[in-house]
């Protein structure tokens, strides 16, 4: 963010370095249940960001003394693969992963009734293997579908978008270049269903008016995304059902032989 360039991230039609309009986002696709060891997991490509989550639990919190008598606590470990950038990352949590587990969690915990889980911990684990800006947005999307694949009880799904200002201009989820060289980028995340916001953070510099439109660009984007979960969740389990009938049929074929 912010780093002095005479790179043009705007060109004279309006058009974004990946030719993108300013309120168009990267592709995004989502897969569930990638993972058979874990209780739910799922895997997402939004742009160059390639992202696993894995969840285990609600299991008993361990050490001891971690656990709430009144509810389950929610530990989300966000973790950049030495390959996952141009640079090798030096393995293993620094500043910025701790920064990143601490709001993802808190924003998952937001939507998950942790009250039905006393004396547990629910275990996220989001793996970045390419990252391409706008991870940990990406990584809490993966994260929320990956509870839904383990059976966990939630408000909604939380789902988010980052949104920010490059050459002047408002545009949605930026990409690599435009997170070095704009001037702001404001990720956010939701609870579609009852609107609250459960993440939101900002690099850089927006006015007031800039911070609002940002907001709106981000929440509406977010709202799209959420029915690309869904409709993930519906495919994996609609395989599955399919499955099941087949293998049925097969049995009852094979009796009647
Ligand atoms: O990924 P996100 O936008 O949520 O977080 P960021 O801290 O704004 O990082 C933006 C991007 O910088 C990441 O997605 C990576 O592509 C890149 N990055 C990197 O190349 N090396 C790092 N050690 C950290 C981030």
């Amino acid at each position: 963010m912010g780093m002095q360039s005479d790179i043009k991230l705007i060109d004279e039609n309006g058009l974004r370095i990946d030719g993108r309009k300013p309120d168009e986002l990267r592709p995004i696709k989502i897969e569930v249940g990638v993972l058979n060891r874990a209780d739910g997991s799922a895997y997402i490509e939004w742009g160059g960001n390639k992202i696993l989550a894995a969840v285990y639990g609600p299991r008993e919190a361990f050490p001891k003394h971690t656990q709430n008598p009144s509810r389950a606590i929610v530990n989300a470990r966000y973790n950049m693969a030495a390959f996952s950038v141009d640079e090798r990352k030096r393995p293993g949590p620094d500043r910025r992963a701790i920064e990143i587990s601490k709001v993802i969690s808190e924003a998952l915990e937001a939507s998950i009734f942790v009250e039905q889980f006393p004396r547990t911990s629910i275990d996220v684990y989001i793996e970045v293997l390419q990252a391409d800006a706008g991870t940990r947005i990406a990584g809490l999307t993966a994260a929320s579908v990956a509870l839904a694949d383990a059976g966990i009880p939630m408000k909604d799904l939380v789902v988010g978008c980052a949104a920010g200002k490059i050459d002047g201009k408002i545009v949605l989820d930026l990409n690599k270049e435009e997170d070095n060289y704009g001037e702001a980028d404001l990720p956010l995340a939701i609870i579609p269903r009852t609107q609250e916001i459960v993440l939101m953070q900002m690099d850089g510099n927006m006015t007031r008016e800039e911070v609002r439109q940002a907001i709106e660009m981000a929440k509406k984007a977010a709202l799209f995304i959420s029915n690309l979960q869904k409709e993930a969740l519906r495919a994996k389990y609609e395989k599955g059902e399919i499955q099941k009938a087949e293998e049925n049929l097969n049995a009852e074929v094979n009796k009647g032989e």
